[in-house]
């Protein structure tokens, strides 16, 4: 099937997997946003994202999502290297107009999949994953997520983690959003410079908001606050 054998039908994959992600990420955001005004609030929201079916079913896809855009990831730049062949060392200085995040899209990406991990393994696998399957978390609610956000980000050591890894996804979105809109076709001469600047305008709100919340966590211990 094309979606498979072509270059332009992996292409395809790549950007509805893309635009797919950078939704949950949009939900993500909004979410995390609400444990700087309230951790009720933000505890509620967790609980309604818990072990319930509805959740874990959503889990699964968005799992199945993030590993159908790595693997075509993968597919794709062996694809594009067979191509090049013994040519792909002659020449090495890049193009003036090629973007840097454009060259490193894959390193960019690997950064993402480590910090994703690391993520995983301070978040869900202490709520979503001990609720499931019945294992005491460290703080003794697994729906506790505002209490894993003070508890993570009171360690600097994941501060400087989790910055390094919001910037590496700013670097990934602010080109993959654009090569997205270009492969699905939204590319005339006009929009072709409108879904840049859109791409770098929305990448960056994105990922704001997520390093506002890091940051407010980090500093929030030396302003005094108790609760
Ligand atoms: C830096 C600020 C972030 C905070 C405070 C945060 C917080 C959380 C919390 C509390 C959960 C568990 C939710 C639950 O199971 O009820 C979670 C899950 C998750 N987060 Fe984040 N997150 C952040 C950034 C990100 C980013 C940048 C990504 C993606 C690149 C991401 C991807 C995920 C995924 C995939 C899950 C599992 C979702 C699921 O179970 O369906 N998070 N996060």
């Amino acid at each position: 099937m094309w979606l498979f054998n072509s270059s332009i039908g992996r292409k395809v994959v790549m950007s509805v997997t893309g635009v797919a992600l950078i939704l949950f990420l949009t939900f993500h955001m909004s979410m995390n946003i609400v444990a700087l005004f309230s951790g009720d609030a933000y505890n509620m929201i967790c609980e309604f994202l818990g072990a319930n079916w509805y959740a874990v079913v959503a889990t699964l896809g968005l799992a199945a999502l993030a590993v159908s855009h790595i693997v075509y990831a993968f597919l794709l730049t062996m694809q594009n290297r067979r191509a090049r062949g013994a040519e792909r060392y002659a020449v090495t200085a890049r193009p003036a107009k090629v973007e840097w995040a454009s060259q490193n899209m894959l390193v960019l990406g690997i950064i993402i999949v480590l910090g994703l991990l690391l993520h995983l393994f301070n978040f869900w696998y202490n709520m979503m994953f001990a609720e499931l399957f019945h294992i005491a978390d460290p703080l003794g609610n697994p729906a506790d997520g505002y209490g894993y956000i003070k508890e993570t980000f009171a360690n600097p050591v994941y501060v400087v983690l989790y910055v390094v890894w919001l910037v590496a996804i700013w670097f990934h979105l602010s080109h993959g959003f654009w090569s997205a809109m270009h492969t699905l076709g939204w590319n005339g001469k006009v929009w072709f410079c409108r879904w840049k600047v859109i791409g770098i305008a929305y990448s960056t709100l994105l990922i704001l908001g997520f390093l506002v919340v890091v940051l407010y966590f980090a500093i929030r211990p030396c302003l005094g606050c108790c609760a």
